[in-house]
């Protein structure tokens, strides 16, 4: 045993928060970035991931809901915290018993508010804009059996002009994520 803690860092789009996190931890001798999980074939954090070095496994439907596929994958690369960025799947039911209060997730609102079913990346913006709201942010959570529910580790906010559109606003978005992210999970694995 070793007393590296892992990530597994799970996502299905962009990925620029894996980006993120795995470059503020790289050359960290206490954290390690084990893996990048993706359910998108062609998602571009696969991608990003290669650039980075970084083991990156696709898996499916089928391997996250009835088979242990991806739980024996991150057992095998020693994984201690599952970090959820941009990734939009409910979590099985068994990661979150093999890992109790050791999921964390991002989500680009100020949760309660734009969260649940439906309610993700570019769908948040464009119903913070449709609503007039004054302001928005970033909510980082640890992961429980229901959409963005769980006990909140962190929230940063920033304004909403009525000239933002859906594209400023999550341009703001993930100028918050960048700065937040990475350092709260920092804060959170350390204890
Ligand atoms: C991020 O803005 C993240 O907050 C959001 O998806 C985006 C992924 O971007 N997550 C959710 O909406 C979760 N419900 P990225 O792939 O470039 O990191």
């Amino acid at each position: 045993m070793d007393n590296v803690i892992r990530l597994a860092i799970l996502g299905s789009g962009n990925g620029t928060n894996a980006q993120q996190i795995t470059e503020y931890f790289a050359g960290r001798q206490d954290v390690e970035v084990a893996c990048i999980i993706y359910n998108k074939k062609d998602a571009y954090i696969a991608e990003r991931a290669r650039n980075l070095g970084v083991e990156a496994r696709y898996f499916g439907r089928k391997d996250f809901y009835e088979t242990t596929a991806v739980l024996d994958y991150m057992r095998a690369k020693q994984v201690d915290w599952v970090i959820l960025a941009g990734f939009l799947w409910l979590m099985p039911e068994a990661i979150l018993k093999a890992y109790p209060n050791h999921v964390i997730n991002i989500h680009p609102a100020l949760l309660p508010a734009y969260g649940g079913k439906g309610m993700y990346g570019h769908h948040v913006h464009e119903a913070v804009v449709a609503n007039h709201e004054t302001e928005s942010g970033i909510t980082i959570h640890i992961v429980d059996e229901h959409y963005d529910r769980g006990t909140t580790l962190f929230q940063a906010r920033c304004t909403v002009t009525p000239d933002d559109t859906p594209d400023t606003l999550a341009a703001k978005i993930h100028l918050l994520e960048k700065e937040y992210f990475p350092q709260v999970i920092d804060r959170t694995i350390k204890g």
